[in-house]
Protein backbone atom coordinates (compact mmCIF):
# COMPACT_ATOMS: atom_id res chain seq x y z
CA UNK A 1 0.00 0.00 0.00
CA UNK A 2 1.39 3.65 -0.31
CA UNK A 3 1.57 5.79 1.57
CA UNK A 4 -0.92 9.35 1.85
CA UNK A 5 -1.01 11.36 4.91
CA UNK A 6 -4.88 11.74 5.85
CA UNK A 7 -6.64 14.97 5.71
CA UNK A 8 -4.32 16.79 3.37
CA UNK A 9 -4.42 17.37 -0.31
CA UNK A 10 -2.80 19.56 -2.78
CA UNK A 11 -5.70 21.82 -3.35
CA UNK A 12 -5.99 22.47 0.27
CA UNK A 13 -2.01 23.35 0.46
CA UNK A 14 -2.34 27.23 1.60
CA UNK A 15 -1.54 29.36 -1.80
CA UNK A 16 0.66 31.46 0.01
CA UNK A 17 2.99 29.87 0.81
CA UNK A 18 3.28 28.12 -2.73
CA UNK A 19 3.96 31.71 -3.78
CA UNK A 20 6.67 32.53 -1.10
CA UNK A 21 8.64 29.50 -2.40
CA UNK A 22 8.27 30.17 -5.61
CA UNK A 23 9.70 33.70 -5.20
CA UNK A 24 12.59 32.35 -2.57
CA UNK A 25 13.89 30.03 -5.76
CA UNK A 26 13.67 32.79 -8.70
CA UNK A 27 16.13 32.64 -10.99
CA UNK A 28 18.35 35.17 -10.28
CA UNK A 29 18.50 33.83 -6.61
CA UNK A 30 19.12 30.56 -7.77
CA UNK A 31 22.08 31.69 -10.42
CA UNK A 32 23.52 33.74 -7.09
CA UNK A 33 23.16 30.40 -4.74
CA UNK A 34 24.91 28.28 -7.57
CA UNK A 35 27.96 30.86 -8.33
CA UNK A 36 28.63 30.73 -4.38
CA UNK A 37 28.57 27.02 -4.19
CA UNK A 38 30.43 27.08 -6.59
CA UNK A 39 32.92 29.72 -5.46
CA UNK A 40 33.44 28.57 -1.84
CA UNK A 41 34.14 25.19 -3.88
CA UNK A 42 37.09 26.59 -5.65
CA UNK A 43 38.31 28.27 -3.25
CA UNK A 44 38.32 25.24 -0.85
CA UNK A 45 40.00 23.24 -3.70
CA UNK A 46 42.56 26.00 -4.17
CA UNK A 47 43.46 26.16 -0.50
CA UNK A 48 44.07 22.31 -0.68
CA UNK A 49 46.09 22.09 -3.75
CA UNK A 50 48.22 24.83 -1.92
CA UNK A 51 49.19 23.00 0.86
CA UNK A 52 49.08 19.72 -0.40
CA UNK A 53 49.65 19.33 -3.92
CA UNK A 54 51.12 22.93 -4.59
CA UNK A 55 54.32 21.78 -6.59
CA UNK A 56 57.46 23.20 -5.08
CA UNK A 57 60.94 23.66 -6.48
CA UNK A 58 64.33 23.94 -5.53
CA UNK A 59 65.89 27.51 -6.16
CA UNK A 60 69.26 27.35 -6.04
CA UNK A 61 71.53 30.40 -5.63
CA UNK A 62 75.18 31.01 -6.02
CA UNK A 63 76.22 33.62 -3.08
CA UNK A 64 79.56 35.24 -2.43
CA UNK A 65 80.10 37.38 0.21
CA UNK A 66 83.26 38.97 1.97
CA UNK A 67 83.23 37.95 6.01
CA UNK A 68 86.06 40.67 7.23
CA UNK A 69 86.36 39.80 11.05
CA UNK A 70 88.46 36.42 10.07
CA UNK A 71 91.91 36.14 8.53
CA UNK A 72 92.34 33.44 5.88
CA UNK A 73 94.27 29.91 6.55
CA UNK A 74 96.39 28.37 4.33
CA UNK A 75 94.56 24.95 4.79
CA UNK A 76 90.92 27.17 3.62
CA UNK A 77 91.99 26.09 0.02
CA UNK A 78 92.30 22.39 1.18
CA UNK A 79 88.72 21.12 1.10
CA UNK A 80 89.17 17.88 3.23
CA UNK A 81 90.88 20.16 5.84
CA UNK A 82 89.48 20.37 9.07
CA UNK A 83 90.03 24.32 8.99
CA UNK A 84 88.28 24.25 5.48
CA UNK A 85 85.04 21.90 6.82
CA UNK A 86 84.45 23.84 10.30
CA UNK A 87 84.53 27.08 9.09
CA UNK A 88 82.23 26.24 5.97
CA UNK A 89 79.72 24.38 9.02
CA UNK A 90 80.21 28.16 11.01
CA UNK A 91 78.82 29.59 7.77
CA UNK A 92 76.63 27.08 7.14
CA UNK A 93 75.05 27.17 10.65
CA UNK A 94 74.65 31.23 10.39
CA UNK A 95 72.64 31.00 6.82
CA UNK A 96 69.96 28.02 8.46
CA UNK A 97 69.59 30.53 11.54
CA UNK A 98 69.35 33.60 9.30
CA UNK A 99 66.81 31.58 6.94
CA UNK A 100 64.90 29.43 8.86
CA UNK A 101 64.23 32.29 11.35
CA UNK A 102 62.57 34.21 8.63
CA UNK A 103 58.81 34.24 8.10
CA UNK A 104 59.61 32.30 4.88
CA UNK A 105 61.90 30.16 7.01
CA UNK A 106 60.20 26.76 5.99
CA UNK A 107 61.38 27.97 2.58
CA UNK A 108 64.86 27.07 3.08
CA UNK A 109 66.27 24.09 2.03
CA UNK A 110 70.05 24.20 3.18
CA UNK A 111 73.54 26.02 2.15
CA UNK A 112 76.51 24.82 1.48
CA UNK A 113 80.28 26.32 1.11
CA UNK A 114 82.02 25.70 -2.23
CA UNK A 115 84.98 27.64 -1.65
CA UNK A 116 86.82 30.57 0.85
CA UNK A 117 89.46 32.56 -0.64
CA UNK A 118 91.45 35.09 0.36
CA UNK A 119 90.37 38.82 0.10
CA UNK A 120 92.09 41.64 1.85
CA UNK A 121 92.12 40.99 5.84
CA UNK A 122 88.93 38.74 5.49
CA UNK A 123 87.91 35.51 3.17
CA UNK A 124 85.46 35.57 -0.10
CA UNK A 125 83.09 33.18 0.75
CA UNK A 126 81.23 31.59 -1.96
CA UNK A 127 78.11 29.46 -1.33
CA UNK A 128 75.13 27.39 -3.05
CA UNK A 129 71.85 28.70 -0.99
CA UNK A 130 68.38 26.06 -1.98
CA UNK A 131 65.02 27.11 -1.53
CA UNK A 132 61.81 25.61 -1.78
CA UNK A 133 59.30 27.44 -3.68
CA UNK A 134 55.85 27.36 -6.15
CA UNK A 135 57.02 26.07 -9.19
CA UNK A 136 55.52 29.21 -10.90
CA UNK A 137 57.49 31.79 -8.86
CA UNK A 138 60.12 34.50 -10.21
CA UNK A 139 64.07 33.53 -9.51
CA UNK A 140 63.97 37.44 -8.89
CA UNK A 141 61.38 37.67 -6.90
CA UNK A 142 63.12 35.28 -4.28
CA UNK A 143 66.43 36.69 -4.83
CA UNK A 144 65.17 40.06 -3.46
CA UNK A 145 63.30 37.95 -0.58
CA UNK A 146 66.64 36.02 0.32
CA UNK A 147 68.07 39.91 0.11
CA UNK A 148 65.82 41.35 1.86
CA UNK A 149 65.45 38.64 4.84
CA UNK A 150 69.58 38.36 5.10
CA UNK A 151 69.81 42.44 4.94
CA UNK A 152 67.42 42.29 7.93
CA UNK A 153 69.38 39.23 9.64
CA UNK A 154 72.02 41.21 9.83
CA UNK A 155 70.86 44.02 11.11
CA UNK A 156 69.10 42.90 14.07
CA UNK A 157 70.95 39.67 15.01
CA UNK A 158 74.76 39.56 16.47
CA UNK A 159 76.67 36.48 14.43
CA UNK A 160 80.37 36.13 15.01
CA UNK A 161 81.35 36.64 11.96
CA UNK A 162 80.85 40.14 9.60
CA UNK A 163 79.48 40.07 6.67
CA UNK A 164 80.29 42.79 4.28
CA UNK A 165 77.13 43.96 3.17
CA UNK A 166 77.35 45.65 -0.28
CA UNK A 167 79.63 42.50 -1.23
CA UNK A 168 76.57 40.12 -0.82
CA UNK A 169 76.28 38.90 -4.26
CA UNK A 170 73.24 36.34 -5.63
CA UNK A 171 73.28 34.73 -8.96
CA UNK A 172 70.43 32.34 -10.01
CA UNK A 173 71.64 28.60 -10.60
CA UNK A 174 69.74 25.95 -12.63
CA UNK A 175 70.14 22.50 -10.33
CA UNK A 176 72.15 20.54 -12.85
CA UNK A 177 75.29 23.23 -11.95
CA UNK A 178 73.94 23.16 -7.93
CA UNK A 179 74.83 19.50 -8.45
CA UNK A 180 78.22 20.68 -10.26
CA UNK A 181 78.97 22.44 -7.27
CA UNK A 182 77.81 20.35 -4.17
CA UNK A 183 79.90 18.06 -6.29
CA UNK A 184 82.90 19.71 -5.60
CA UNK A 185 82.70 18.54 -1.96
CA UNK A 186 82.47 15.15 -0.25
CA UNK A 187 80.75 12.87 2.04
CA UNK A 188 76.78 14.49 0.88
CA UNK A 189 73.45 12.85 0.67
CA UNK A 190 71.13 13.75 -1.71
CA UNK A 191 67.41 12.24 -2.68
CA UNK A 192 66.54 11.77 -6.04
CA UNK A 193 65.32 14.95 -6.12
CA UNK A 194 68.10 17.16 -5.40
CA UNK A 195 67.10 17.52 -1.59
CA UNK A 196 69.49 16.73 1.24
CA UNK A 197 68.87 13.45 2.75
CA UNK A 198 67.65 13.72 6.20
CA UNK A 199 70.02 12.38 9.05
CA UNK A 200 70.01 8.68 9.30
CA UNK A 201 66.56 7.68 11.89
CA UNK A 202 67.58 4.89 14.63
CA UNK A 203 68.45 1.32 13.11
CA UNK A 204 69.76 -1.92 14.08
CA UNK A 205 71.66 -4.33 13.05
CA UNK A 206 73.55 -5.42 8.95
CA UNK A 207 73.26 -8.53 11.27
CA UNK A 208 70.14 -7.14 13.10
CA UNK A 209 70.31 -4.27 10.67
CA UNK A 210 67.58 -2.76 8.36
CA UNK A 211 67.77 -2.68 3.92
CA UNK A 212 68.76 1.19 3.49
CA UNK A 213 65.38 3.14 2.61
CA UNK A 214 66.46 5.16 0.10
CA UNK A 215 68.82 5.14 -3.33
CA UNK A 216 71.64 8.02 -2.65
CA UNK A 217 71.39 7.25 1.27
CA UNK A 218 75.12 5.21 1.04
CA UNK A 219 76.67 6.86 -2.24
CA UNK A 220 79.79 6.07 -1.85
CA UNK A 221 79.19 2.40 -1.10
CA UNK A 222 80.74 -0.08 -3.59
CA UNK A 223 80.45 -3.93 -3.54
CA UNK A 224 84.04 -5.22 -5.10
CA UNK A 225 83.27 -8.56 -6.78
CA UNK A 226 85.47 -11.30 -8.60
CA UNK A 227 84.48 -11.93 -11.94
CA UNK A 228 82.70 -15.57 -11.76
CA UNK A 229 82.82 -15.56 -7.75
CA UNK A 230 80.58 -12.71 -7.16
CA UNK A 231 80.17 -9.95 -4.54
CA UNK A 232 83.82 -10.59 -2.26
CA UNK A 233 83.75 -7.19 -0.33
CA UNK A 234 82.64 -3.67 0.31
CA UNK A 235 84.35 -0.41 -0.74
CA UNK A 236 83.86 3.16 -0.46
CA UNK A 237 84.68 5.90 -3.08
CA UNK A 238 86.88 8.19 -2.43
CA UNK A 239 86.96 10.04 -5.54
CA UNK A 240 86.02 9.54 -9.01
CA UNK A 241 88.97 6.62 -9.62
CA UNK A 242 89.40 5.59 -6.10
CA UNK A 243 88.01 2.97 -3.40
CA UNK A 244 89.03 2.23 0.19
CA UNK A 245 89.12 -1.05 1.18
CA UNK A 246 90.61 -3.90 3.43
CA UNK A 247 93.55 -5.96 2.64
CA UNK A 248 92.57 -8.65 3.32
CA UNK A 249 90.22 -8.66 0.91
CA UNK A 250 92.43 -9.51 -1.91
CA UNK A 251 94.13 -12.05 0.05
CA UNK A 252 93.34 -14.44 -1.92
CA UNK A 253 93.36 -12.79 -5.63
CA UNK A 254 95.26 -9.07 -6.17
CA UNK A 255 94.63 -9.31 -9.97
CA UNK A 256 92.89 -6.53 -10.99
CA UNK A 257 91.73 -7.66 -13.85
CA UNK A 258 89.72 -10.20 -11.99
CA UNK A 259 87.76 -7.88 -10.24
CA UNK A 260 84.98 -5.65 -11.01
CA UNK A 261 83.35 -2.63 -8.53
CA UNK A 262 79.53 -1.86 -8.46
CA UNK A 263 77.83 0.97 -7.30
CA UNK A 264 74.16 0.93 -6.38
CA UNK A 265 71.89 0.11 -3.15
CA UNK A 266 71.43 -3.31 -4.71
CA UNK A 267 74.11 -6.13 -6.60
CA UNK A 268 71.80 -6.51 -9.03
CA UNK A 269 71.12 -4.99 -10.90
CA UNK A 270 73.76 -2.30 -10.39
CA UNK A 271 73.55 1.34 -10.90
CA UNK A 272 77.10 1.64 -12.37
CA UNK A 273 79.41 -1.20 -13.34
CA UNK A 274 83.29 -0.48 -13.14
CA UNK A 275 86.27 -2.64 -14.02
CA UNK A 276 89.43 -2.53 -11.63
CA UNK A 277 92.62 -1.07 -12.99
CA UNK A 278 94.85 -1.21 -10.12
CA UNK A 279 95.28 -2.86 -6.64
CA UNK A 280 97.03 -1.42 -3.69
CA UNK A 281 97.46 -3.29 -0.71
CA UNK A 282 99.02 -2.30 2.68
CA UNK A 283 102.44 -2.92 2.37
CA UNK A 284 102.87 -3.79 6.68
CA UNK A 285 99.67 -5.88 6.42
CA UNK A 286 99.49 -9.04 8.10
CA UNK A 287 97.60 -11.43 7.91
CA UNK A 288 98.25 -13.29 11.40
CA UNK A 289 96.76 -10.47 13.25
CA UNK A 290 94.90 -8.50 11.05
CA UNK A 291 96.97 -5.07 11.51
CA UNK A 292 97.13 -2.29 8.97
CA UNK A 293 94.26 -3.91 6.69
CA UNK A 294 93.49 -1.53 4.32
CA UNK A 295 93.72 -1.15 0.45
CA UNK A 296 93.14 0.44 -2.47
CA UNK A 297 91.51 0.01 -5.97
CA UNK A 298 91.30 1.98 -8.67
CA UNK A 299 88.91 1.64 -11.41
CA UNK A 300 90.15 1.78 -15.32
CA UNK A 301 87.49 4.25 -15.62
CA UNK A 302 86.33 7.40 -13.56
CA UNK A 303 82.60 7.83 -12.07
CA UNK A 304 80.54 10.67 -12.60
CA UNK A 305 79.22 11.84 -9.18
CA UNK A 306 75.47 11.90 -8.88
CA UNK A 307 72.55 11.40 -6.09
CA UNK A 308 73.57 7.88 -5.98
CA UNK A 309 77.11 7.61 -6.54
CA UNK A 310 79.08 9.85 -4.62
CA UNK A 311 82.36 10.13 -2.46
CA UNK A 312 82.55 10.06 1.08
CA UNK A 313 85.15 12.31 3.13
CA UNK A 314 88.54 11.35 4.34
CA UNK A 315 88.85 12.22 7.70
CA UNK A 316 91.84 14.43 8.79
CA UNK A 317 94.34 12.10 10.78
CA UNK A 318 94.17 14.69 14.10
CA UNK A 319 90.23 13.42 14.07
CA UNK A 320 89.21 11.42 17.03
CA UNK A 321 85.80 9.92 17.64
CA UNK A 322 85.21 9.69 21.64
CA UNK A 323 83.84 6.31 22.94
CA UNK A 324 80.20 5.68 22.54
CA UNK A 325 80.36 7.58 19.57
CA UNK A 326 77.35 6.99 17.08
CA UNK A 327 78.31 5.88 13.67
CA UNK A 328 77.05 3.85 10.67
CA UNK A 329 78.41 0.40 9.12
CA UNK A 330 76.91 -0.52 5.55
CA UNK A 331 77.04 -3.39 3.55
CA UNK A 332 76.38 -6.69 1.57
CA UNK A 333 77.09 -8.85 3.90
CA UNK A 334 75.89 -12.11 5.80
CA UNK A 335 73.14 -11.49 8.39
CA UNK A 336 73.57 -14.38 10.33
CA UNK A 337 77.09 -15.80 11.23
CA UNK A 338 78.07 -17.56 7.77
CA UNK A 339 74.66 -16.48 5.75
CA UNK A 340 74.75 -15.66 2.37
CA UNK A 341 75.61 -11.91 0.73
CA UNK A 342 72.23 -9.91 0.68
CA UNK A 343 71.47 -8.40 -2.69
CA UNK A 344 70.10 -5.52 -0.98
CA UNK A 345 72.48 -3.16 0.98
CA UNK A 346 71.66 -2.91 4.82
CA UNK A 347 72.77 -0.70 7.67
CA UNK A 348 73.55 -0.65 10.62
CA UNK A 349 73.82 1.90 13.98
CA UNK A 350 76.88 1.35 16.15
CA UNK A 351 78.82 3.18 18.94
CA UNK A 352 83.18 3.34 19.17
CA UNK A 353 84.01 1.51 21.78
CA UNK A 354 87.71 2.82 23.00
CA UNK A 355 90.59 0.74 22.69
CA UNK A 356 91.33 0.24 26.31
CA UNK A 357 87.80 -1.53 26.85
CA UNK A 358 88.15 -3.81 23.54
CA UNK A 359 91.43 -5.02 24.46
CA UNK A 360 90.34 -5.88 28.59
CA UNK A 361 90.63 -9.83 29.02
CA UNK A 362 87.13 -10.87 28.90
CA UNK A 363 86.82 -8.59 25.37
CA UNK A 364 89.85 -9.15 22.72
CA UNK A 365 92.44 -9.41 25.49
CA UNK A 366 94.97 -7.16 23.38
CA UNK A 367 94.89 -8.09 20.16
CA UNK A 368 93.40 -4.60 19.44
CA UNK A 369 96.75 -2.43 17.56
CA UNK A 370 96.42 1.25 17.45
CA UNK A 371 96.07 0.81 13.82
CA UNK A 372 92.24 -0.28 14.60
CA UNK A 373 88.66 0.76 16.04
CA UNK A 374 86.19 -1.21 17.44
CA UNK A 375 82.73 -0.62 16.91
CA UNK A 376 79.28 -2.70 18.37
CA UNK A 377 78.03 -3.16 21.59
CA UNK A 378 78.75 -5.09 24.49
CA UNK A 379 76.06 -6.43 24.68
CA UNK A 380 76.64 -7.71 20.99
CA UNK A 381 73.13 -8.11 18.58
CA UNK A 382 74.48 -5.26 16.24
CA UNK A 383 77.28 -5.77 14.01
CA UNK A 384 78.70 -5.99 10.37
CA UNK A 385 79.46 -10.00 9.35
CA UNK A 386 80.97 -12.02 6.69
CA UNK A 387 81.09 -10.25 3.02
CA UNK A 388 80.74 -6.64 5.26
CA UNK A 389 84.57 -6.53 5.25
CA UNK A 390 86.27 -3.55 3.18
CA UNK A 391 83.15 -1.81 3.52
CA UNK A 392 82.89 1.76 5.81
CA UNK A 393 82.06 2.40 8.97
CA UNK A 394 80.78 6.33 8.70
CA UNK A 395 80.26 9.25 10.77
CA UNK A 396 77.81 11.80 10.48
CA UNK A 397 79.63 15.67 10.99
CA UNK A 398 76.25 17.64 10.69
CA UNK A 399 75.59 16.29 7.65
CA UNK A 400 78.74 15.46 6.23
CA UNK A 401 80.00 11.95 6.55
CA UNK A 402 83.40 10.81 7.31
CA UNK A 403 84.83 7.06 6.29
CA UNK A 404 86.50 6.68 10.02
CA UNK A 405 86.40 2.75 9.88
CA UNK A 406 86.61 -0.04 7.15
CA UNK A 407 85.44 -3.59 8.26
CA UNK A 408 88.16 -5.60 9.21
CA UNK A 409 87.32 -8.36 11.28
CA UNK A 410 85.41 -9.86 14.38
CA UNK A 411 85.19 -13.21 16.54
CA UNK A 412 81.85 -14.66 14.70
CA UNK A 413 79.32 -11.57 14.43
CA UNK A 414 76.69 -9.68 16.96
CA UNK A 415 78.34 -11.77 20.14
CA UNK A 416 78.44 -10.26 23.37
CA UNK A 417 82.03 -8.78 24.47
CA UNK A 418 82.90 -9.13 20.97
CA UNK A 419 82.25 -5.75 18.79
CA UNK A 420 83.29 -5.28 15.34
CA UNK A 421 87.13 -4.61 14.47
CA UNK A 422 87.73 -1.91 11.94
CA UNK A 423 90.71 -0.36 10.20
CA UNK A 424 91.59 3.15 11.72
CA UNK A 425 91.28 5.27 8.84
CA UNK A 426 93.11 8.19 10.57
CA UNK A 427 95.64 6.74 11.63
CA UNK A 428 96.34 5.82 7.28
CA UNK A 429 95.14 9.05 6.39
CA UNK A 430 98.81 9.81 5.40
CA UNK A 431 99.55 6.71 3.56
CA UNK A 432 96.34 7.23 1.77
CA UNK A 433 97.37 10.25 0.14
CA UNK A 434 100.96 9.32 -0.84
CA UNK A 435 99.17 6.57 -3.13
CA UNK A 436 96.40 8.46 -4.33
CA UNK A 437 97.45 12.38 -4.37
CA UNK A 438 93.61 12.76 -2.22
N1 LIG B 1 86.29 -10.57 7.81
C1 LIG B 1 84.90 -10.45 7.46
C2 LIG B 1 84.71 -10.42 5.98
O1 LIG B 1 85.54 -10.87 5.26
C3 LIG B 1 84.24 -9.29 8.13
C4 LIG B 1 84.23 -9.47 9.57
C5 LIG B 1 83.51 -8.47 10.30
N2 LIG B 1 83.03 -9.13 11.45
C6 LIG B 1 82.42 -8.61 12.46
N3 LIG B 1 81.99 -9.35 13.41
N4 LIG B 1 82.27 -7.31 12.51
O2 LIG B 1 83.66 -10.05 5.48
Amino acid sequence: MMYAPVGFSEAEYPRVEYQRRQQFWDPIRLALFTLTIVAIIGIAIGIVTHFVVEDDKAFCYLASFKVTNIKYKENYGMKSSREFTERSHQIERMMSRIFRRSSGGGRFIKSHVIKLSPYEEGVNIFMVLMFRYPSSDSVERIRKIVERTLYQSLKINQFPLTISKPSFRLTPIDSRKMRNLLNSRCGIRMTLSNMPLPASSSTERIVQGRETAMDGEWPWQASLQLIGAGHQCGASLISNTWLLTAAHCFRKNKDPSQWIATFGTTITPPAIKRSVGKIIVHENYYRDTNDNDIALAQLTNRVEFSNVVQRVCLPDSSMKLPPKTSVFVTGFGSIVDDGPTQNKLRQARVETIGTDVCNRTDVYDGLITPGMLCAGFMEGKVDACKGDSGGPLVYDNRDIWYIVGIVSWGQSCALPKRPGVYTRVTKYRDWIASKTGI
